[in-house]
């Protein structure tokens, strides 16, 4: 069991901003922070972080909490597996307990078995000799942690050696199993370990010294090892990253390790998979130019025009370099052609352009048919680009198909939302009485001796669409999940001594409903039904007036 000072203590320590932003891309909004909420599918942001009160909430579909609650729910883990991770991705150390077990760390045993590969490695002069020929530096072999995974039975003998348990090894993807033995999966294969952007091997990539196929190998997809999110060498790159306000995003393990090498120590790469949304939390982080440095044969160019498109969608700053003869960042250091590398890198085609040129490429633009299915792809790129993006570039894209600029229409013409991509997040906003009840609730959960004084003027009933929060206020369940909502809500302004003003036009407006009720309601007779009118009436006149007057 943790123990709850350490809880507290992690609690205390940790930036919402910072752990939610690792899984999912937040873009500052006011002094909040928002995204599209990853517990719903939503086009437009209503996912809120609010650093400062350490709280989440989607004003779509209601979810909230604490750093804690948001990755058990994103994470689908327990309470101390979550407080676990947490720990790890801030490297906080956990107190336990005496005498309970801490959980096997996963990472001491891929630790274990890397620095298992990397002696191996030092003690095999062909292997080494293998990566010296590729150009990678002693240096570089260090500063990576490359090592080397012969057959079957030497890590077979090293794990039983050490104790490990091999069931954990199976599901790390060290070893693999079948009907008939349990097997060393990168068997004869150089390795490449992949960190955590904290620097912990979640992970390993294996490239085969013999021809065989798969040229390289991946570990298995764990809940730490996640291909589609991390980036391979980031650990060693996020400084620099940060620091020049760039990344150089590669394919290749060997690209990233020949770039740092050359002093492009920005590199980073994809873990064999395309660059996708999944990629933006971490490649957001520090806002860095991105530039996208692929192999420069027909496969690159298009992951290259895939990537980019994604990129310009989210208005990202950057571009494209792409190496002629199908020469990929790797070859170019091998080659020595460090100084084209920088020159390139200092100007790379940006995204749009990228994309607007690969589509007139790809089509015959003397054919006019063909013409029009150029234009039609490119309008459907530009309608994606946010409105400013769309003016400046409609030029540019009739200049390259050649065609009269009228012909090129933006997407948001006629429509009153220039910024359609805006970070409006209270997208369900519905109307002033929903406002007024979350005000009149924000303004308790601020100060909570208003509490006493609004119980003596209204009840639940009064609450339209805020009910259960207002209940959930009553019985002092801060935790719930619509109160976080409202409390971190920064559209909500509280006035000093505004609460009284508010709370009147709360009565009022619940009288004004009322008065429309009794005169739709056919079963109170002529009498009752007049007296109830002049009543309420008579009170919607002194509450007009300012007057507090109870319901
Ligand atoms: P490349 O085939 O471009 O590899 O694949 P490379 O980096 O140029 O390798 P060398 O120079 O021949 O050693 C780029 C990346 O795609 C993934 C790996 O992550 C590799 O680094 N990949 C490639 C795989 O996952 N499996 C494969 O079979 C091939
Ligand atoms: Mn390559």
């Amino acid at each position: 069991m943790i123990t709850q000072t350490s809880i507290e203590a992690l609690k205390a320590t940790i930036d919402i901003v910072d752990i939610v932003g690792s899984y999912v891309d937040l873009r500052k909004s006011g002094s909040n922070f928002t995204a599209c909420c990853p517990f719903h599918d939503e086009k437009t942001p209503s996912f809120m972080v609010n650093g400062s009160k350490g709280l989440y909430h989607c004003y779509g579909c209601g979810v909230g909490g604490d750093a804690i609650k948001f990755v058990m729910e994103y994470e689908k883990l327990n309470f101390v597996e979550a407080v676990e991770k947490i720990a790890d991705l801030c490297n906080f150390t956990l107190e336990y307990e005496k005498n309970s077990i801490p959980k096997k760390d996963d990472f001491k045993s891929l630790e274990k078995v890397a620095k298992f590969y990397q002696k191996r490695l030092m003690e095999l002069t062909e292997y080494r000799d293998y990566l010296y020929k590729r150009g990678v530096s002693t240096s570089s072999i260090e500063k990576f942690g490359l090592g080397f995974c012969g057959p079957s039975f030497e890590t077979l003998r090293f794990v039983e050696q050490e104790g490990m348990d091999k069931k954990k090894l199976i599901e790390l993807g060290v070893l693999g199993e079948d009907s008939a033995r349990t097997y060393v999966r990168f068997a004869e294969r150089i390795m490449f370990p992949i960190h955590s952007p904290a620097g912990k091997i979640v992970g390993f990539g294996g490239r085969t010294t013999k021809d065989n196929l798969p040229k390289y190998l991946n570990s298995p997809q764990t809940s730490q090892f996640n291909k589609s999110k991390l980036l391979y060498g980031y650990h060693i790159a996020k400084e620099y990253i940060y620091k020049y306000e760039q990344v150089i995003v590669t394919e290749g393990y060997l690209d990233v390790i020949m770039l740092h090498q050359a002093g492009f120590n920005t590199a980073v790469a994809t873990l064999g998979t395309a660059l996708t949304q999944d990629h933006l939390p971490i490649l957001n982080k520090g806002n860095p130019k991105v530039i996208l440095s692929y192999d420069g044969d027909a496969a690159g160019i298009k992951s290259a025009f895939r990537a980019s498109a994604m990129l310009a969608k989210d208005s990202r700053a950057g571009g494209v370099v792409i190496f002629e003869g199908g020469l990929d960042p790797a070859d170019m250091v091998f080659q020595k052609k460090t100084d084209e590398l920088e020159r390139l890198f200092s100007s790379p085609i940006p995204f749009v352009e990228f994309v607007f040129k690969q589509i007139s490429l790809k089509y015959d633009l003397s054919d006019p048919l063909a013409k029009e299915k150029a234009l039609k792809e490119s309008s459907d790129f530009l309608h994606t680009l946010s409105p400013l993006l769309q003016e400046e570039y409609r030029d540019f894209v009739a200049r390259i198909l050649k065609i009269p600029l009228n012909l090129i229409v933006p997407s948001y013409k006629g429509s009153s939302k220039i910024y359609p991509k805006a970070t409006t997040p209270l997208r369900n906003k519905t109307n002033s009485y929903d406002g007024l009840e979350s005000l009149i609730i924000k303004y308790i959960l601020e100060d909570k001796s208003l509490l006493d004084m609004a119980i003596e003027y209204i009840d639940e009933r009064v609450f339209q669409y805020k009910r259960k929060e207002f209940c959930a206020l009553c019985r002092g369940d801060f935790e719930d999940e619509g109160l976080i909502g409202i409390e971190i809500n920064e559209e909500l302004l509280l006035h000093k001594g505004g609460f009284k003003d508010e709370l009147v036009m709360l009565i009022l407006k619940y009288n004004q409903n009322q008065l429309e009720k009794i005169i739709a309601d056919s079963d109170l007779n002529f009498q009752e039904k007049s007296f109830r009118i002049r009543q309420i009436k008579n009170n919607i006149i002194r509450l007009r007036k300012g007057e507090l007057i109870g319901i």
